[in-house]
């Protein structure tokens, strides 16, 4: 990224761009399991929740890419090597039931996951509504975490 627009962001753009790779990590491992949730459903249910997982997946695999793009502004680099993605990770894993029939574990999971994502973007939020001043990054994540809380609530949906 261009000097000025580090220097916009101040000392903390490190930290900042090690936040954003933890969160591009989450993106790359929910979309994943999700694909995989997709794959696995069966039974009553299972059409109207895969697709559900389908979808979701792809917006999960935009914000790793929005975030990707981010990191790399700011002089950063996405995290290489695929097999760094679960440490980097702040949510490790989506963890989907043992039964392939059991459509509201896959539910369940899916919410474990969005409220794991959710909190993890109002820490970044937090940081920088108070020591570091990025309004462009604050743009991204805020619009990232909408979506975040609008995937809990289509999950919760499919729950009742
Ligand atoms: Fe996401
Ligand atoms: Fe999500």
């Amino acid at each position: 990224m261009g000097k000025r627009g580090r220097e916009l962001v101040g000392p903390k753009v490190d930290e900042l761009i090690a936040d954003l790779q933890s969160a591009y990590a989450d993106e790359w491992i929910a979309f994943y399991y999700y694909k995989l949730a997709a794959e696995l459903a069966e039974g009553i249910n299972s059409q109207i929740v895969a697709e559900k997982f389908d979808k979701i997946a792809a917006e999960e695999l935009e914000h790793a890419e929005e975030l990707a793009e981010r990191i790399t502004q700011l002089g950063g680099e996405p995290v290489r090597d695929f097999e760094k993605i679960v440490s980097t990770a702040g949510c490790k894993k989506v963890k989907l039931p043992k039964n392939n029939k059991d459509y509201k574990g896959f539910l369940k999971a899916g919410i474990e996951a969005e409220q794991c994502a959710i909190a993890a973007y109002e820490k970044i939020l937090d940081k920088l509504k108070t020591d570091i001043k990025d309004p462009i990054t604050f743009h991204v994540i805020r619009h990232i975490m909408q979506e975040e809380v609008e995937h809990e609530d289509e999950f919760e949906g499919l729950l009742d």
